[in-house]
This record gives structure tokens, sequence and C-alpha cells, in this order.
């Protein structure tokens, strides 16, 4: 006879308590909506504007059938000052945290020789140095309800970038692919040092999703359905794949599950990916 939970409580978020940063849109908006569909009862979104993130909670807030509410709290958290403030504007409310969804991220693309130490400074601070101070600082929430049994979760949005896919050319994103490839060992070493304190952390590396970030990008490598039959599977990522990897990595099916890093590309980081614009392709020699 064998232990195993019905397959509904295993893959869901009953009563948990999330914030999702870069919760406003696009990947982000796409783990709130997840969590709140799957039980949590609280999901805090955060971005830089706030009428960005009142307009989300208004349509979060307008999903049927969800029993928890999403509320916003506007914040720039590519400075530590802001974070902390954060944290604490999100304790007045709750005094426990049981999911962080780090998500929130930039990029930058310019020439190679053309690249200023202010596109790396920009990149590499939002997208690793914030997710290290935000983990920090939120590690107090997320230990208060954290056991063995039903540990915390800290989940990265880290990038294929960061394993094995390059964007070069007029839009090389040298800071981006480096900033996810850092996230991804960051997760992991966050992992040894919250997994004590009964917080596990795992990052999710998407491919292409179409979104505000993407979708400029998506152009300039020739559109949406030449990406998508460049990919193994013929598509790029859909809402869905998110959400529902966000759901798996915070529900009790995961919860032995700690350092990981999880690809959601339909397979292409096996064969890795360089992207160039049509016009930029290197001329053979001859
Ligand atoms: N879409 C893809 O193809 C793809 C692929 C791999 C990885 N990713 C990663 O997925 C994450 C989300 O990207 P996305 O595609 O959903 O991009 P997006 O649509 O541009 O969303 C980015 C989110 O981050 C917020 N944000 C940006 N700077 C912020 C700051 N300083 N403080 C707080 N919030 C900030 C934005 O809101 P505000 O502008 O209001 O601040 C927005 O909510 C990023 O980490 C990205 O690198 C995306």
């Amino acid at each position: 006879m064998s232990n195993i939970s019905p397959v509904l409580n295993l893959f869901s978020t009953p009563g948990k308590v999330a914030v999702v940063t870069g919760g406003s849109r696009g990947l982000g908006l796409h783990a709130a909506t997840a969590l709140l569909l799957s039980g949590c009862s609280k999901v805090y979104i955060t971005s830089r504007k706030a009428s960005a993130c009142e307009e989300a909670v208004k349509a979060l807030n307008s999903i049927k059938g969800i029993t928890g509410k999403a509320i916003s709290v506007p914040a720039d958290i590519s400075k530590p000052e802001e974070i902390t403030r954060l944290v604490k504007e999100i304790a007045k409310d709750t005094d426990h945290v049981d999911i962080l969804i780090a998500n929130a991220g930039a990029t930058w693309g310019a020439p190679f020789g053309t690249w200023k130490k202010e596109y790396w400074d920009k990149v590499m601070t939002l997208n690793v140095t914030s997710v290290f101070l935000l983990a920090q600082e939120m590690t107090p929430l997320l230990a208060k309800n954290a056991t063995i049994a039903d540990p915390s979760r800290v989940i990265t949005t880290a990038s294929t970038a960061g394993l094995k896919g390059f964007s070069t050319g007029q839009n090389a994103t040298y800071s981006y692919s480096a900033s996810k490839a850092a996230v991804i060992h960051l997760t992991k070493h966050l992992a040894v040092e919250l997994g004590p304190k009964r917080i596990l952390c795992n990052a999710i590396a998407p491919g292409f999703f179409p979104s505000k970030m993407a979708n400029a990008l998506i152009d300039i490598y020739g559109g949406l359905e030449k990406l998508s039959a460049r990919n193994l599977n013929g598509r790029l990522g859909q809402d869905d794949d998110f959400g529902g990897v966000v759901v798996f990595l915070s529900s009790k099916a995961a919860s032995h599950i700690n350092g990981v890093v999880i690809p959601v590309d339909g397979g292409n980081h096996l064969v890795g990916d360089i992207f160039r614009p049509d016009d930029e392709k290197p001329k053979a020699k001859l």
C-alpha cells in the first residue's frame, strides 16, 4: 500500500502566502495567476509602477473561483532600501510567507564594441544582487511556518540564456546571460544555506515566452513563427507552461526538491541557441 496523497492535494498550494516580484505582467503575472488558482490565500505582487500593480491586482481578484486575494506592494527592488521597505510592508499584513517567486528581471542589448559598464551594472543589480538581498531579508518570514514536512519555497526565474543561449550581434546581451548563469548558481547556494531552515530553493529557466521584455527580441530574431519553428517542439512558451512549473515547485509534490534548475523551453537548452539578427549572419570567408 502506497501513501500517495490525492493528486489535487499534491499539486496545489492551499492557503499558502506568496510574494511575486515582477508580478504586474508577463511571467510574474502568470505565476501570480497560477498560484491564486491553485489555492493561495494571499499573493503579494510587486513591481516599480504602482498603477501597473493596481491594474494587475484588479484583474487577479476578478478571476472566477479563487478564494484568495492579490495585494499590490509596489517597490523598485533594484534598490536595497526598497527591498527593506517591501519586506516591512508585507510584514504589516502577514506574519509569514510560504513562497517567494524572485522573478523581476531586466535585459540590455548592444554591440560588443559599444558595451558600457552601466548596462552591466543595471542588469546584474536587478537579476542577481536583488535576488540575494530579497531572499536574505525575506528569510525570517519564510522560516516562520516552515517545517520538514511542509517547507517554504524560494523560486527564482533564471533563463536558458544562463545555460546555453546567447544573443549576439547588434543586440548582444552579455550581462543578461552572465546574470542568469549567476542566478542559477546563486539559487543552488541558497538551497545549501536555507535547506536546513526548511526553505527549498529552485530555479526555473524559461526559453522564449512572449512578454514585454521578449517581444522586441522575438521581432529582431525573425518573429514568432520563425522562432517557434526553430524550437525542438515547434513552439514558444505559453502562460500555462510557466504557471504549471511554478505551482509544481510550490506544491507538496516538490517538497523534497532543492537546488535544481528546470528548463521550460521545449528542450532547446540541449542543443544551445545562438540568436543573431538575420541581416547580421556571419559571412563565410573564402
Ligand atoms: N519572456 C521570456 O522570454 C523570458 C525568458 C527567460 C527568462 N525570462 C525572465 O523572466 C522574468 C520576467 O520577465 P518577463 O518576460 O515577464 O518580462 P516583463 O514582461 O518585462 O516583466 C518584468 C517585470 O519585472 C518588473 N520590474 C522590472 N524592473 C523592476 C524593478 N527594478 N523592481 C521591481 N520590479 C521590476 C516589471 O514591472 P515594472 O516595469 O513596473 O517595474 C514587470 O512586472 C525576468 O527575470 C526575465 O529575465 C523571461
